[in-house]
């Protein structure tokens, strides 16, 4: 294995989407952010350096930091911010992944901007589970806002309301495409020839959409998501939530011989899980060009594809991911635990209202309330140290241990006719403590409390497997039958699907303090986490305890 080093200079830069200038945080000025390589097993050293005028933190997303909790990154629960002028040295260390994740900002809405890819290639005596890909072409899949979202999500702080709204446009590779005015000359371009294999490594970094990603007179086939491979199979179009990741191959077999077109369009649109509510409609596009395509095959519009599941199929997106399994071969084995789990744990999802306390006591919520989220009736408030500080410092009063402290009200939660008083939800940094080792599975309930739709959850310092996925209320009876534990895929953020439920499984052997959320950043804004505690174990390491120097304090 081997060390690699970054330097990342958060600063403002200029940037012009859509015919609108704006100032936006970067990396190193580049919008998407720099990519990381490395090789399973590799250990990378990245030393942010914040030259911007707010707090920040960096978050390796879906690497599970075995130990590491220090360097995980998400503000007041691993770590204090890192303040304008100063610097902190992260320290990343790949253990299982390989395939694709990426990094993104872990403070207000930084990760807007503030994001690009990390890239896992196999050990150096090893390779890929498929043929050696010809070229690897990223896809890092996001959102442009006119608006600078870190003043209206202030905005919304005070009001209680939802002043951020939604994007003005979806992204590939930091450009909206052809289809948007002054967008032309930046859309991205991907040259590939014929006969060769080319592996997309694909990223949803956006914050509030699910998106349908397909390429035209291509198909793709999936071959790992989350940094884990897949058994492969072929579709028209994937769907992807923020936080997840896709590795899919793609067949360069279009002949260029002049009779076919040069140029095919990729494109990236929202899946509407609740179109009850705003939402971007656009399709983002990108270029695959032929290189060895005649001129007059690439002088046209290039086509458009005509598969894109309409915006709110919900079907297809199901039927997608319903064919994600693990790979399950000797070098990458299955290890799902299928017996003795120790901890169940039924997590209800919703989007509900708090009590509004500032000002005149009328908040822009539903109700006059102000706009909140929970997991099991608790919505998560941020304190201001970090958890993963308090826990090991033994710093009380900045969290309780209670999580989940009472069963969930039992209704029938994916009913659209919830009563009023449910739609309130309590505020508090509630955890979840478990002893090191422990097999956990989590049930996820989506409910209709205030609106049913996805919620990409994501976990902290684990992949898990998602052994099950189900409509409806999930029955404890029933349900447990139908799990896969042979093959199910191992991921680090799942989709619970609308008025449905998915089952995870997980295996806690990683001590710290690890964070769980809803990836799309307004639920997590509002009090979609969680944080799971893991205990030590026998074999307490005392250099892991302690604040390593150099971490920022509050
Ligand atoms: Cu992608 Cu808590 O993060
Ligand atoms: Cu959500």
């Amino acid at each position: 294995s081997k060390n690699h080093h970054y330097d990342f200079f958060i600063k403002e830069s200029n940037y012009t989407r859509l015919c609108h200038e704006k100032t936006i945080l970067t990396v190193n000025g580049q919008f998407p952010g720099p990519t990381i390589y490395a090789r399973k097993g590799d250990v990378v050293v990245v030393n942010v350096y914040n030259q911007g005028d707010k707090n920040i933190t960096i978050h390796w997303h879906g690497v599970d930091q075995p130990r590491n909790p220090w360097s995980d990154g998400p503000m007041y629960i691993t770590q204090c911010p890192i303040q304008p002028g100063a610097n902190l040295t992260y320290t990343i260390i790949l253990s299982e992944e390989e395939g694709t994740l990426w990094w993104h900002a872990h403070s207000d809405y930084d990760r807007t901007t503030v994001h690009g890819a990390i890239v896992i290639h196999p050990k150096l005596s090893t390779t890929f589970p498929f043929k050696k890909p010809h070229k690897e072409i990223p896809v890092i899949l996001s959102e442009w806002w006119n608006a600078d979202v870190n003043l209206l999500l202030e905005e919304s702080r005070k009001t209680g309301g939802d002043e951020v709204g939604i994007s003005d446009a979806n992204t590939i590779n930091g450009q909206p495409g052809d289809l948007f005015p002054c967008s032309k000359n930046g859309t991205f371009t991907a040259a590939v020839e014929s006969g060769n294999t080319y592996l997309l490594r694909i990223i949803n970094a956006g914050l509030a959409n699910d998106l349908f990603f397909g390429v035209a007179g291509h198909r793709l086939t999936v071959v790992g998501t989350d940094a884990r491979y897949t058994k492969p199979f072929t579709v028209d179009q994937i769907m992807i939530s923020p936080g997840q990741t896709v590795d899919a191959l793609l067949e360069a077999d279009r002949a260029a011989n002049g009779s076919s077109n040069g140029r095919y369009y990729m494109a990236a649109r929202t899946l509407a899980t609740n179109t009850g509510i705003d939402f971007d409609n656009t399709t983002a596009t990108a270029i695959l060009e032929y290189a060895d395509a005649p001129p007059s095959a690439r002088a046209g519009l290039p086509d458009f594809p005509n598969n894109l599941p309409a915006i709110d199929d919900v079907n297809a997106s199901t039927a997608y991911t319903a064919q994600l399994r693990s790979l399950g071969s000797e070098a990458h084995p299955v290890d799902v635990p299928t017996t003795d789990v120790d901890e169940h744990m039924l997590i209800t999802i919703a989007v509900n209202v708090v009590p509004c306390t500032t000002g005149n006591g009328t908040c822009k919520g539903p109700l006059g309330a102000r706009l909140a989220a929970s997991l099991n009736n608790v919505s998560f408030h941020l304190p201001s140290v970090d958890i993963l500080d308090a826990y090991y410092g033994s710093v009380r009063g900045v969290y309780e241990t209670d999580f989940p402290d009472m069963p969930p009200f039992v209704f029938n939660f994916t009913d659209d006719n919830v009563p009023t008083e449910r739609f309130f939800t309590r505020r508090g940094t509630k955890v979840k403590v478990v002893e090191y080792g422990a097999v956990v599975e989590v049930v996820f309930q989506d409910t209709a409390i205030l609106g049913a739709e996805n919620h990409p959850m994501h976990l902290h310092g684990f992949s898990f497997y998602v052994v099950g996925r189900g409509l409806g209320n999930f029955n404890q009876t029933t349900d447990p039958a139908t799990y896969n534990l042979i093959d199910p895929p191992l991921q680090n953020t799942v989709t619970v699907p609308k008025s449905g439920w998915a089952a995870i499984r997980f295996r806690a052997a990683n001590p710290g303090v690890w964070f769980m959320h809803c990836h799309f950043e307004r639920h997590s804004e509002w009090g979609m986490d969680t944080v799971f505690i893991v205990k030590d174990g026998k074999t307490p390491q005392a250099k892991m305890m302690r604040r390593p120097p150099g971490m920022p304090r509050c």
